[in-house]
């Protein structure tokens, strides 16, 4: 079912959010051209936390993280930034252009290992991406314990899903923090960066996070699993979403390995004590 030939998608629609970066909206076409019932059904099995390749014809491919995995009809999700030649090209397309997606891949988020416990959920920048399927999805099923995020943003320019996170904040509590210090003086708005708050919202949860998901710039996951881990969080409770250069994302060019590992089939999640090349 992993086939490297892509299956046709139609842009949808997209809306811009936050700085060069964009929510794009797919469809899987179906037969005849080219997503068989087989197929269709393959992609609605996506697990939170995995990823798919985006084809833009004649220019190539790049992975990106579902941030509403594909639905009954095909329909899905990302959230994309602007930073090279395919990404430049999907800001250039118009509604109804069609492309190829091959998918899904990887180990999504341990979602079964998450159920009814205190979960939280910190994401920096575009890498909150991973994490919205997540969160929605635990959510929706109210199998939690707690659960809690923190957003952060370089500048109030820069920050994303704005509107998810003002749904979320009606439900579980969401704290942003703004790394240029300047904050609206709203009270879930704070100067600085998630480490910086990260003790403090420690001492919300009565006893230790159960289950840590990070998504975001490596040094801002690595540093954060360090204080944790430091805390009395088990390295086992932590697991991070991670990005490397990819080409097949099938385990077989080599473009993804981590020493024993590929990111593209044995991650992108990791769980800390089992993350290769820290
Ligand atoms: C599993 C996975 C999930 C991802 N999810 C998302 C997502 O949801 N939204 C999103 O915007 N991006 C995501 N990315 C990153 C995205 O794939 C890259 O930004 C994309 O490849 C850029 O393609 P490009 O041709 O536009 O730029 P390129 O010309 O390929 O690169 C532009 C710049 O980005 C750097 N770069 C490219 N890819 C990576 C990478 N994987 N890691 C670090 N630096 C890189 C290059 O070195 C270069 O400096 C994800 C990556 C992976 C591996
Ligand atoms: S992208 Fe080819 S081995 Fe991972």
């Amino acid at each position: 079912m992993h086939s490297l030939t892509p299956l046709p998608a139609e842009l949808v629609d997209f809306y811009d959010d936050g700085e060069h970066t964009r929510h794009f909206h797919f469809r899987l076409l179906e037969e005849p051209l080219g997503t068989s019932r087989e197929h269709l059904s393959h992609w609605q099995q996506t697990q939170t936390g995995q990823f798919f390749m985006l084809t833009v014809p004649s220019l190539g491919e790049a992975p990106f993280s579902f941030t509403e995995v594909p639905d009954e009809n095909g329909h899905f999700r990302a959230l994309i930034r602007r930073m090279g030649a395919v990404t430049s090209a999907l800001f250039e397309l118009e509604a109804g252009q069609v492309l190829g997606v091959r998918g899904p891949f990887g180990i999504g988020w341990p979602m079964d290992e998450i159920s009814n416990k205190r979960v939280l959920a910190i994401g920096g920048g575009c890498g909150l991406a991973p994490l919205v399927s997540a969160v929605d999805q635990l959510i929706e099923r109210q199998n939690y314990t707690q659960l809690t995020l923190v957003y952060g943003a370089r500048t109030r320019q820069a920050q994303m899903l704005n509107p998810e996170r003002e749904r979320w904040q009606h439900i579980i509590p969401v704290y942003n923090t703004i790394e240029d210090g300047l904050t609206n003086g709203r009270d879930n708005e704070y100067p600085g960066t998630p480490s910086d708050i990260l003790p403090s919202v420690l001492d919300t949860f009565g006893e230790l996070p159960e289950v840590v998901l990070l998504a975001g710039p490596e040094a801002m996951m690595y540093s954060i699993a360090e204080y944790l881990v430091a805390y009395g969080v088990s390295a086992q409770a932590i697991y991070l979403s991670i990005e490397r250069r990819m080409h097949c994302a099938v385990g077989t060019c080599g473009h993804c390995y981590m020493d024993s590992q590929y990111a593209c089939t044995d991650g992108p999640t990791f769980r800390w004590d089992q993350l290769p090349s820290k």
